[in-house]
């Protein structure tokens, strides 16, 4: 007889793990379908994010940007430090445990809210009276469990170069590029996007030369322009090598080095020798091998599954959440989706702004944004006016040393409504909750402005920029 569920999750990412745990706080029985192994062979919770990327990539960039600090910037506070040395070994480490802390403590929310973990490869099979089939195969065999209602969440990979093989060690993706076991002198970036940077910034503080190469004629195209400015000035200060508007043509390796030939932004040959090369062109969804047919489903021309706004597939009692569907492929989208897909099982009325998803690079300055940027609006015609203020005015920001960028937000001209938030700047991922509460309650730029914000702090950056749109930052 087939084990019965209410709720059968597949992929336990950030996505799939709060979707089930919400799903049993609200009375369900919830199974949980995840395949993740680690490199120890061990079966693992958690997905991507938890991983091979948000988690272990955030522990990478704190170690290198103190081993940055040591280096080159605690003479600016009267220390002295000879003497520094790397150990790689035992900073891939620390990130490792981290990784398992974060791992372990999903497996203890799943006992918590005693979801069932089904260790395999979950694939639809059927459709019955009962509900859902999907055969789960593991180490131990094949078996089929039922669901009344199922939540894909499966996520998605790193989009490889045609004909160019990953072998994380000469060609890495995402998962590579955070296990380097030394070190490139020399170190080639294709596509200068959100983990292109992150990566990218990582090395370069541990010491690599680092180029990237971006497909885009315009660097951080997402972003609004002014940060994607001060950005570029910024890296290029840091000494990241970012050419736009390149076409990859042919990408040679050998055991230890990498040759890329391309053609630069004026139409000129040119060639990139590196030691290492990471590839972060984007991610594709994990669609394949799902068994979508057997219950109807099919994907779109780019693999991602069809849904509603509230993420129902064109099943009956299927849903689907986070890269594996439209909208940024980030995790705290995906955890959103997940919350709002149980609710949603459960009888309630939940809804996501997406407008009000916000974005964050973990560069050094951080870039976050929500809402539009001053370009989309004025290409809708919104009457709009802007505020702009410089961490350099800020006493937080200059005591900490960390006086780079700006936070730059963006009204109706007559409602004041804030539409957008953009902020270059340390602790941008924080920074950016403020606007993103604003936003969700329909706040105006005058609301901000109003609010007291504690002093000194990074946070009075965003008050004196929502004043800066009526014209009265008060430091400034
Ligand atoms: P991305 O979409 O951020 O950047 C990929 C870049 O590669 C783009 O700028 C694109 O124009 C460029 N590109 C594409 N094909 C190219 C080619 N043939 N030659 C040169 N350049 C090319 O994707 P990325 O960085 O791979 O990240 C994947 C996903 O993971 C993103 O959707 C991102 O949002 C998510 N992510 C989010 C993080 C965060 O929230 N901080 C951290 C890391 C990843």
């Amino acid at each position: 007889m087939s084990k019965e569920f209410d709720v059968v999750v597949i992929g336990a990412g950030p996505g799939g793990y709060i979707a089930a745990i919400r799903a049993a706080q609200l009375g369900k029985s919830v199974a949980c379908i995840e395949n993740w192994k680690n490199p120890a062979g061990n079966p693992k919770l958690g997905g991507t994010c938890l991983n091979v990327g948000c988690i272990p990539s955030k522990a990478l960039l704190a170690s290198s940007e103190e081993f940055e600090n040591v280096s080159h910037h605690l003479g600016d506070h009267g220390i002295t430090v000879s003497d520094v040395k790397l150990d790689i070994t035992r900073m891939l480490a620390r990130k490792e445990a981290v990784v398992e802390k974060m791992t372990k403590g999903v497996e203890f929310l799943f006992r918590k809210n005693k979801i069932v973990w089904l260790k395999g490869q979950g694939k639809f099979s059927g459709r019955s009276d009962a509900g859902v089939q999907i055969d789960v195969s593991g180490d131990t065999g094949t078996e089929t469990v039922i669901a009344k209602n199922v939540i894909i969440a499966t996520g998605s990979k790193a989009r490889h170069l045609p004909n160019i093989p990953v072998d994380n060690k000469i060609v890495s993706d995402n998962e590579g590029a955070l296990s380097f076991d030394s070190v490139p002198k020399k170190l080639a970036v294709i596509g200068a996007g959100v983990i292109g940077l992150e990566l990218g910034s990582v090395w370069r503080r541990l010491g690599a030369d680092v180029t990237l190469l971006e497909a885009l004629p315009a660097f951080l195209g997402a972003c609004d322009e002014s940060i994607a400015k001060e950005a570029a000035k910024q890296f290029k200060k840091q000494g990241l090598d970012i050419h736009v508007g390149v076409k990859v043509n042919e990408v040679r390796t050998t055991d230890n080095s990498v040759s890329i030939a391309y053609t630069d932004r004026d139409g000129n040959a040119a060639t990139l020798d590196a030691d290492r090369l990471i590839v972060s062109i984007g991610r594709v969804p994990n669609t394949d091998n799902l068994g979508l047919d057997a219950v109807g489903l099919a994907v779109d021309a780019r693999g991602f599954i069809p849904v509603d706004e509230q993420c129902a597939t064109s099943a009956p009692n299927i849903y689907a959440i986070g890269d594996v569907v439209r909208g940024p492929m980030l995790a705290h989208k995906a955890e959103d989706e997940g919350a709002m897909v149980a609710e949603v099982i459960d009888g309630q009325k939940p809804l996501i702004d997406y407008n009000c998803i916000p974005w964050v690079i973990y560069t050094e300055p951080e870039i976050a944004w929500v809402g539009k940027t001053e370009h989309q609006l004025k290409a809708e015609g919104r009457e709009i006016k802007t505020g702009q203020f410089p961490m350099l005015a800020n006493g937080r920001a200059l005591g900490i040393g960390k006086p780079d960028g700006f936070v730059k937000m963006i009204a109706d001209v007559k409602t004041d409504e804030l539409l957008g938030c953009h902020i270059i700047s340390t602790n941008a991922s924080d920074l950016i909750a403020e606007a993103v509460v604003a936003m969700e309650f329909g706040a105006a730029s005058e609301d901000i402005a109003r609010i007291s914000h504690p002093h000194p702090s990074l946070s009075e950056v965003m008050r004196e920029a929502a004043l800066a749109v009526d014209k009265r930052a008060l430091n400034m």
